[in-house]
């Protein structure tokens, strides 16, 4: 039997119980279990050096590394092959992780469909559903997703020998958290279980070339269940967000060893499935309600100009402290953005409920939201109107501590988004209104003269 260990995945403190709590950080389910090394036989006594004749790896220059360029898998979702970076590279590992019901399965079933449409070998490991459960997911997603073979399986050994018999080209797990490895203590899904799971998957991926797509669990804090440790052994961690009972959900990356991390998707689901939006910006431009309280924010995520509408409601509040509601923008930005319209804009909201949300469920985290948010918050207040009526109105920037507006990256390419949906003024930190008070006194007070203010 050998001997294991539980080691904290936070402190790398070790004991040989397990705890809730790791004694030595105080932080709650983080011991892993470990296996030790069996003790090396007849070793050559006390000295470090030579203990095992272990040969030398000769090592070898990079560029005589032979590394024939591999052909991405293109899984037929443009938004997805966006994300990951052109692709599912040949070989790799990704893991997907999302809120129960978000539509991870749809969007591995579906991509699996494509792929299958298009002759690749590819295979569906379910751990989660019956065969007839995920057959009945595939009736709504059409006719390529029937094609896709299935086999469900939580014993992780039987996984890899069919991996090694099937060889296919993908292969997605849903969920690794249902998968058990044999000989580790521990209930599926726990970290210990998880991490031994993911790593021998991760050996017959890198050893046979198959592109494995871990399909995770995320907890009620968002986090990825147990897999800290998961995030540093894949190559690629994508996040689906969004709330189940909104239409829109986007996919982003979160790391990615074979692209950029900036790139998000836009997504809607139907009852075909997972769509993408592509036209993300004209939508949410269109659904913009132009009343008090709505300004259209021009957004980025990640290299793709966004434009998305932004909206506040300010009403008196009967409790002490009043309600500060966030949807779509950070907490702690939107406490910022109060005090500088306090301190700086003549908006004391401190007896009012404030709630501000980003339409259709999406959500905006960068500085260059502030300015939206500060006008969205003023003309609730105020109960008037920003824009022209026909048009909404557009800003983009970042608001300092001491109430002026600060300069964000890619303005040309906002603007050049807002100019496609015919947004103009666009209200930026580069207009000849310098500071948040002065732009707020042409926005509501300054009859039409906001093309000063921009
Ligand atoms: N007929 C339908 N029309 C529209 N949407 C549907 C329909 N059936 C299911 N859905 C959507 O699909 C979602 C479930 O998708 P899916 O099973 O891919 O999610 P999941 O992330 O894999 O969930 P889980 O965590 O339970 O595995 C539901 O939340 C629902 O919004
Ligand atoms: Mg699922």
């Amino acid at each position: 039997m050998p001997k294991t260990l539980f080691v904290c995945s936070q402190c790398g403190n070790d004991s040989p119980k397990w705890h809730g709590r790791c004694p030595g950080c105080g932080e709650w389910n983080t011991m892993v279990e470990e296996r030790l090394p069996e003790p090396v036989q007849g070793g050559g006594g006390g000295s470090s050096l030579g203990r095992r004749s272990a040969k030398a790896a000769k090592p070898v220059q990079l560029a005589q590394v032979e590394a024939p360029a591999l052909a991405r898998f293109e899984t037929g979702i443009g938004e997805l092959d966006r994300v990951l970076g052109g692709g599912i590279v040949p070989g790799s590992l990704v893991l997907i992780g999302g809120a129960p019901g978000i539509g991870k399965s749809t969007i591995t079933g579906g991509a699996l469909g494509n792929l299958a449409a298009a002759g690749r070998n590819v295979l569906y490991v379910s751990g989660e559903e019956s065969p007839a459960q995920v057959r009945l997911r595939a009736e709504r997603l059409g006719e390529h997703a029937l094609r896709v073979p299935i086999v469900a399986e939580t014993d992780v050994e039987t996984v890899i020998a069919t991996l090694e018999a099937e060889r296919p080209d993908v292969c997605v797990v849903d969920s690794v958290q249902t998968l058990y490895a044999g000989g580790m203590s521990g209930a599926p899904g726990s970290v210990g279980q998880v991490r031994e799971v993911a790593g021998r998957l991760m050996r017959v991926a890198k050893e046979r070339q198959i592109a494995v797509i871990l399909v995770g669990h995320v907890t009620k804090e968002g986090a990825l269940a147990g897999p800290r440790v998961l995030e540093h052994l894949v190559d690629c961690v994508l996040q689906f967000e969004g709330e189940r009972e909104r239409t829109y959900r986007t996919l982003r990356a979160l790391k990615n060893r074979f692209g950029s991390t900036n790139e998000v998707g836009v997504f809607e689901m139907r009852e075909r499935g997972l769509v993408e939006v592509e036209d993300a910006s004209s939508r949410f431009v269109e659904e913009a309600t132009r009343g008090p309280g709505s300004v259209v924010l021009c957004a980025m995520e990640g290299s793709r100009p966004l434009l998305v509408e932004v909206q506040a409601l300010v009403a008196p509040s009967e409790l002490v402290p009043p309600r500060r509601v966030a949807n779509g923008v950070d907490r702690n930005r939107l406490a910022l953005v109060l005090a500088v319209l306090s301190r700086h804009g003549g908006f004391g909201l401190g007896t009012s409920d404030v709630f501000v949300s980003v339409a259709g469920g999406l959500r905006v985290d960068e500085p260059g939201a502030d300015l939206a948010i500060a006008l969205a918050l003023a003309s609730a207040a105020r109960g008037e109107p920003l824009g022209d009526g026909a048009k909404p109105l557009a800003a983009f920037g970042e608001i300092g501590l001491t109430g002026e507006l600060r300069y964000v990256a890619h303005a040309d390419r906002r603007l050049a988004e807002a100019a496609k949906f015919g947004l103009q003024p666009v209200i930026t930190p580069d207009g000849s209104a310098r500071t948040l008070r002065r732009v707020l006194k042409l926005a509501l007070d300054g009859d039409g003269s906001l093309a000063d203010a921009a």
